[in-house]
């Protein structure tokens, strides 16, 4: 959520930001600005919108440092005043910022600042320049008062350069042309092989050329190089979206999955606890639907298990237990309630294993046990590989946990193998939109999948849909079934085909239609898919819901990649 590029050195500071800004803007794409030097001034430059509204007026910009933002709006409107770079009072201080100051009106009160937007990042920006001493001293006094976690760059009319981190993301890197710094390590690819990693309360001045780091007492401490990995490439697209690419990487992306679990390896180097009596899976949104179906895996194979959101986990009452995994799923291994979840058990002793798709993510760096998904970069807010991934080595680890991985190489072989994406007919998706409302349901696994299904048509059509267990129906919900109303089914979990066939039978019998996405013929209007051992539908079912919500979004004229009033990484509470 907003990305942070900084640039000192290059005589084309502005235009590197830019570029990396356009990289970043999958994390927020509420609006974008720059601020850079000009005649021992800050300038700035804002817009709201799409970056391609920057780019004309940046283009003959010329400075050799500049700091550049794209927001997710959190503490104010989608306006040119909240957009940052913000400036301070005096306007020789400039900030980005990613994060929220949890007690800004109080430090705005108590150090009596006014601001002329309405951000919790300006206050930030006015508190640093109250402070006595050096721009690193006044940072690191000021973030001593703030409450809440962020990662800022901030440049000063003198041409300094300050960066400091508190669990949002900032990377930095000494490059050919200068020195770089960004929230996402994917700026830095094909412009730098080693990079550093800034930890929680640390911060960096970027002086002639060189980075220095410092602690939260101002002392200069050394820190270690990284290595950019091979296999983190540029994403190219061949489709018109991110989103269409995606799902049309699914079988590959379980396959390079696959090729690095099969020997098995990744699972051996795993600490479980001693004696493991249960698992505990923790997460948000779609992860949280992974989690959810992980927990299925694992009650199958005798281990009791659960799912929880991980915004409730943390402020929940859960009796935790040194005999538990806590297993904690996020694509971008960012998501900042899962670190919360993730910091709150690592301090009480208990196990934990991250199950990512970010390598270098904070959710690794605070986990000792980790399993990587090989789903490739996910930019699309809607996650679709990256969810197919995840509840794909759910199952791979659950049959490690009973033994029977290997015994099950050819099952998983035959499945990759022959797993066709099921995409969905242009007359389904008519049918399908024409309804005012767009109910899921499902039994066992497959009320999962419709809640994941629910999820992506509401994300990206914004059309008000919801999952239900097909039993719960006559519970209350049945009441709001009329002709207006479609329900998609999945029908996919033998154990109860017959139970879910008269709860549709219900439905149509209040006027209500029916759709049903399953691998045998059905006497409803359906989506067939494939048929393959029923602990993989899940991940195949899950597909032609995905081209649904898809082919909805674009019947509307919406951008699938940039959904509403959402942003890919949510580092905020
Ligand atoms: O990066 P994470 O997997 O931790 O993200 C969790 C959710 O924010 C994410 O899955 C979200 O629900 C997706 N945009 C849904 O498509």
């Amino acid at each position: 959520m907003c990305g942070i590029c900084v640039c000192v050195g290059s005589v084309n500071a502005v235009k590197k930001v830019f570029d990396g800004l356009k990289i970043l803007e999958y994390r927020g794409y509420d609006s974008s600005g720059i601020a850079f030097i000009e005649n021992d001034k800050i300038k700035c430059v804002k817009t709201v919108g799409d970056i391609s509204n920057l780019e004309e007026k940046i283009s003959s910009l010329q400075s050799n440092i500049a700091i550049g933002h794209t927001r997710w709006a959190t503490h104010g409107g989608v306006t040119i005043e909240n957009a940052h770079p913000h400036l301070s009072a005096s306007k020789n201080l400039a900030i980005v910022h990613n994060g929220i100051v949890e007690n800004y009106k109080e430090l705005k009160k108590e150090f009596n600042i006014s601001t002329t937007s309405q951000t919790d990042s300006e206050v930030f920006c006015d508190l640093i320049e109250k402070e006595n001493g050096s721009l690193l001293e006044k940072t690191i006094s000021a973030s001593k008062l703030v409450k809440g976690g962020f990662a800022i760059a901030l440049l000063s009319n003198l041409g300094e350069v300050v960066l400091a981190k508190r669990e949002n993301p900032l990377y930095v890197a000494q490059t050919s042309f200068g020195v770089m710094a960004t929230s996402d390590i994917y700026v830095f690819c094909d412009i730098t092989q080693k990079y550093y990693t800034l930890s929680d309360d640390e911060f960096a001045k970027i002086e002639n050329g060189k980075i220095f780091f410092f602690d939260k007492n101002g002392k200069k401490i050394k820190k270690k190089c990284e290595k950019i990995k091979k296999n983190l490439k540029k994403v190219e697209i061949f489709e018109k979206t991110h989103m269409k690419s995606e799902i049309l990487e699914t079988k590959n992306s379980l396959f390079m999955t696959y090729k690095n679990y099969q020997s098995g390896k990744l699972f051996e180097k795993i600490f479980l606890p001693k004696k493991l009596e249960s698992i505990c899976l923790i997460a948000c949104g779609t992860a949280y639907h992974s989690a959810l179906q992980g927990a299925m895996y694992f009650k199958k194979i005798k281990i009791p298990s659960q799912a929880y959101i991980a915004s409730e986990f943390r402020y929940g009452d859960e009796i935790l237990n040194k005999n538990t995994l806590y297993i904690l799923i996020s694509q971008s291994g960012e998501t900042l309630d899962t670190i919360a979840c993730a910091k709150m058990l690592k301090e009480k002793g208990m196990a934990l294993l991250a199950l990512t798709n970010t390598e270098n993510c904070y959710l690794n760096q605070i986990c000792q046990n980790i399993l990587p998904t090989f789903a490739g970069k996910e930019i699309a807010v809607a996650s679709t590989k990256a969810y197919s991934c995840q509840v794909f080595v759910l199952y791979l680890f659950s049959l490690f946990l009973s033994g029977k991985f290997l015994d099950k190489k050819k099952d998983i072989e035959d499945f990759l193998k022959e797993l066709s994406l099921t995409d969905i007919d242009e007359e389904i998706v008519d049918y399908v939109a024409s309804f005012e409302k767009i109910f899921f349901v499902g039994r066992g696994f497959d009320y999962i999948t419709a809640l994941e299904s629910s999820l992506k048509l509401k994300e990206i059509t914004y059309i008000n849909s919801f999952a239900i267990c097909a039993g719960e129906l006559k519970h209350g919900t049945l009441a709001l079934v009329d002709d207006k109303t479609i329900v998609i089914s999945f029908c996919t979990f033998k154990k109860t085909k017959e139970k879910l066939f008269s709860n549709l039978e219900e439905i149509i019998a209040r006027g209500g239609k029916v759709l049903v996405v399953s691998d045998e013929i059905v006497p409803f209007k359906s989506v067939r898919l494939p048929t393959f051992l029923e602990e993989f539908m899940p991940i195949v079912s899950v597909i032609p819901m995905q081209f649904l919500a898809l082919k909805i979004c674009e019947k509307l004229g919406y951008n699938p990649d940039k959904p509403k009033n959402l942003a890919k990484s949510v580092t905020v509470e």
